[in-house]
C-alpha cells in the first residue's frame, strides 16, 4: 500500500504527537476498566484490544479489569432468573453468583483474552479469587427514612467489596510482557465469594499498584451534567454536589467515588471515556485530545 503525501504527512504527526507521551508513560502503570455497556460492537471491541495492544508494546502496563452487567443480565433472562437491584447494586443469591462466576470469569473475560491474543498480545484472564488477588467482605446497603429510628440494613447476598488488594501475582505478570485481564470477583475472609462493581474493584488495584492513571470506559460521552452536557474536568467539591443534587446517580456514582479516591491515594489522574469511540483509549493516552471526563483532586 502506498500512502499519498497527505495521509503520509498526518501518520508522522500522528507518531510525532504520540511520541512525548509514549516517553512518559514508559513503564507506568495504566488500570483500565472496560465497561459491560461498551463492549458492544465488534469492530469497537477489536479497537479496544489493539489499543492495549500496542499500550504494552510501547512499554506501558496496562491492566485491563472489566464489568459485564449487560452480560449477566441477558443469561439469566435466559435461564428465567430474575434480575432484582437494590441501589443499582444486583441482588446476588447463590445461584445468580454461580452465573455472575459463569458469565463475568468465563464468557466475557475470555472474549476479551481471546480479542488482545488476536491482535498481537498475550493476554491471562484472572479473576480476583486467583492467588487470592482480590480481598473481598460483604456489602451492607443501609437505608434512612424518616419513619425508621435507626436505618434498614438490606442484605444483597454475595456482593462484596474490596477489602484489599493482594498485588503479588500482578507483579508477576507485569514484569512480563502479557496484559492480564481481570474479572471482577473476590473472596472472603469467610471464603464465600464476591461479585463486586468493576470500577471499585479497578480504582483500588489502581490506589494498591500506584498507578499513574485509572481509565474507566463507559457508554456516554463521561460525566454530564443535569442537560446533559459533558462534563471535561471537574474536582472533589463539584463532585459532592452534583451526588446531593442527584446528577449523578445509578451505575456514574462507584465510578465517581472510586475515581475520586483513586487520586486521594495516590493515582496521578482517573478518567472516564467514551467506549463507543472508536480508539478512545489510545486518544486518551496518546494524544493531546484527551477526550470523556478528568476527575482531579481539589488541591491541585
Ligand atoms: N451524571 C451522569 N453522567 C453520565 N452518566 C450517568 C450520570 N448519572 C448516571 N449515569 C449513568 O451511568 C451509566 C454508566 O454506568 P453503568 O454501570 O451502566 O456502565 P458501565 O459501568 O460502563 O458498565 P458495567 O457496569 O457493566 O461495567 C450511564 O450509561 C448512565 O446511564
Ligand atoms: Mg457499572
Amino acid at each position: 500500500m502506498t500512502l499519498s503525501r497527505t495521509s503520509a504527512m498526518n501518520v508522522a504527526r500522528v507518531l510525532t504527537e504520540s511520541l512525548p507521551y509514549i516517553q512518559r508513560f514508559t513503564d507506568a502503570t495504566i488500570v483500565i476498566k472496560y465497561g459491560g455497556n461498551a463492549m458492544i460492537e465488534q469492530e469497537l471491541k477489536r479497537g479496544f484490544a489493539l489499543d492495549v495492544v500496542l499500550m504494552k508494546l510501547v512499554g506501558m502496563n496496562p491492566i485491563v479489569v472489566h464489568g459485564g452487567g449487560p452480560q449477566i443480565g441477558s443469561v439469566l433472562e435466559e435461564l428465567n432468573i430474575e434480575s432484582k437491584f437494590v441501589d443499582g447494586m444486583r441482588v446476588t443469591d447463590s445461584k445468580t453468583m454461580d452465573v455472575v462466576q459463569m458469565v463475568l470469569g468465563g464468557l466475557v473475560n475470555q472474549e476479551i483474552v481471546s480479542l488482545i491474543n488476536e491482535c498481537g498480545g498475550k493476554a491471562l484472564g484472572l479473576t480476583g479469587k486467583d492467588s487470592k488477588m482480590i480481598n473481598a467482605r460483604k456489602m451492607l446497603i443501609e437505608r434512612s427514612s424518616p419513619e425508621l429510628q435507626v436505618p434498614e440494613i438490606i442484605d444483597i447476598g454475595h456482593v462484596g467489596e474490596v477489602k484489599q488488594v493482594n498485588r503479588e501475582v500482578l507483579d508477576v505478570v507485569l514484569a512480563s510482557d502479557i496484559v492480564p485481564v481481570i474479572a471482577p470477583i473476590g473472596v472472603g475472609d469467610d471464603n464465600e465469594t464476591y461479585n463486586i462493581n468493576a470500577d471499585l474493584v479497578a480504582g483500588k488495584i489502581a490506589e494498591e499498584l500506584n498507578a499513574e492513571k485509572l481509565i474507566l470506559v463507559t457508554d456516554v460521552p463521561g460525566l454530564q451534567d443535569k442537560d446533559g452536557n459533558l462534563l471535561s474536568g471537574l474536582d472533589a467539591t463539584e463532585v459532592d454536589r452534583l451526588i446531593e443534587d442527584g446528577t449523578i446517580s445509578g451505575g456514574m456514582l462507584p465510578k465517581i467515588r472510586c475515581a475520586l479516591s483513586a487520586i486521594e491515594n495516590g493515582v496521578q489522574s482517573a478518567h472516564i471515556i467514551d467506549g463507543r469511540v472508536e480508539h478512545a483509549l489510545m486518544l486518551e493516552v496518546l494524544t493531546d485530545e484527551g477526550v470523556g471526563t478528568l476527575i482531579s483532586s481539589s488541591t491541585e
